[in-house]
């Protein structure tokens, strides 16, 4: 099988084209990623060299780079490019407009073009808003985002649709919780935290902290990918989780104990506007179709996360220095104490 890959050079692109290279021996893959901030072709060292995979740097937006790219008798496409990071939308929207919403179309008008056979749109919980105490996200819960971030994404899997009931394309939508796991860029919560308490610095956690993320370890996810694209049915949406909703407290806490770090070290500052406060999946549909459980619990899952973040000391410098410590500044040097 030929799949075409966007935005591997990121987390969850980088971890699925390493699985995958290592489930399947005779498929190849093309990288196309423009290397935004997010994009690091360190996340990808050990597989370069493969004679099955390929790099091209390229920009979603651009048609004619995308249709060059596209090898005739593509299999699959699976678009992991975006702009990922709530925060960062609330500071500047454009860029996710750019990328999430006519990046998505270009994609979808560049697949067309080239018979791809099957298109699988990488999408959010988050589009589905934010839940109270109780319930659950389903394949059926109504579009409902909160953030530029999570509205961008909602509009590329309106398009996805559109492609699917106007030209009869083949597409997947797939709608996941918060992964985390190796390789992660560290302004999402987990790495955030984890490189923050190995450097004995203070571990920033929006309002209460009572807010509800529902965690799947990034491999357990790539395995759900991988029976999804073969065996999901066209047109339809494939919500994954891992049952496993934990409070932003309880994270922190347990990256603390499990690092041997002191709590004096938490810091409750000023919370993210429009923060949603639940997001919780019901996996039935991809336990039921396909058989797929998760393979971690949210307590092994850390635990590796945690000795991968101190085995590779060297990536975490890197991506630490430069842009980030601009980010880091903007987000967080101003941002009020308030706990
Ligand atoms: P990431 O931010 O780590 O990586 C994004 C990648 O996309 C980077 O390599 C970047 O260079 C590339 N990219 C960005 N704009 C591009 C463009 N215009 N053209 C080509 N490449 C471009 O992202 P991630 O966390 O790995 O998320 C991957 C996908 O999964 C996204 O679509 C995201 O919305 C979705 N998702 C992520 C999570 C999560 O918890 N991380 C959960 C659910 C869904
Ligand atoms: O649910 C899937 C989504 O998960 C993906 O679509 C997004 O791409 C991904 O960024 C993530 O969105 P979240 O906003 O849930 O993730 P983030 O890691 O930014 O934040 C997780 C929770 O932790 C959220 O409630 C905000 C809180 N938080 C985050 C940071 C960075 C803090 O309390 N402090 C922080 O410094």
């Amino acid at each position: 099988m030929k799949l075409f890959v966007t935005g591997g050079a990121g987390f969850i692109g980088s971890n699925f084209i390493r699985y995958m290279l290592g489930a399947h021996p005779d498929y190849t893959i093309v990288n196309f990623d423009k290397l935004t901030y997010a994009g690091n072709l360190d996340n990808l060292r050990d597989v370069e060299a493969s004679p099955r995979y390929r790099f091209v740097r390229g920009d979603i937006c651009d048609l004619s780079a995308v249709l060059a790219a596209l090898e005739e008798g593509t299999d699959v496409l699976v678009n992991f490019a975006a702009e990922t990071h709530v925060d960062r939308s609330i500071e500047e929207a454009a860029p996710f407009v750019r990328t999430n919403v006519l990046g998505v179309q270009v994609l979808l008008d560049a697949a067309r073009a080239r018979g791809v056979a099957r298109f699988v749109q990488i999408s959010t919980d988050e589009v589905m808003g934010s839940l109270g105490p109780t319930g659950y996200f389903t394949e059926e819960s109504p579009l409902r985002p909160n953030s530029p971030y999570a509205a961008s994404k909602a509009a590329a899997e309106l398009l996805v649709r559109a492609a699917h009931r106007t030209f009869g394309m083949d597409v997947l939508i797939v709608r996941a919780g918060n992964n985390y796991g190796p390789y992660q860029f560290p302004e999402k919560l987990i790495p955030l935290m984890i490189t923050n308490a190995m450097a004995d610095l203070p571990l920033p956690i929006y309002g209460d902290g009572r807010h509800v993320r529902d965690w799947i370890y990034v491999e357990d996810y790539c395995r759900a990918l991988d029976l999804i694209l073969h065996h999901g049915r066209a047109g339809e949406i494939y919500c994954v989780g891992a049952r496993a909703e934990r409070t932003n407290l309880e994270v922190v806490e347990l990256i603390l104990a499990l690092l041997g770090k002191p709590r004096s070290l938490i810091r409750f500052v000023e919370d993210r506007p429009g923060h949603d406060r639940r997001y919780a999946i019901d996996p039935s549909k991809v336990e039921r179709e396909f058989g797929w459980r998760p393979l971690e619990t949210f307590e092994s899952g850390l635990r590796k996360t945690i000795a991968w973040y101190q085995a590779n000391g060297a990536w975490v410098e890197r991506v630490r220095s430069g842009e980030y410590r601009q980010y880091y500044e903007r987000m967080y040097g101003r941002r009020r104490v308030i706990g």
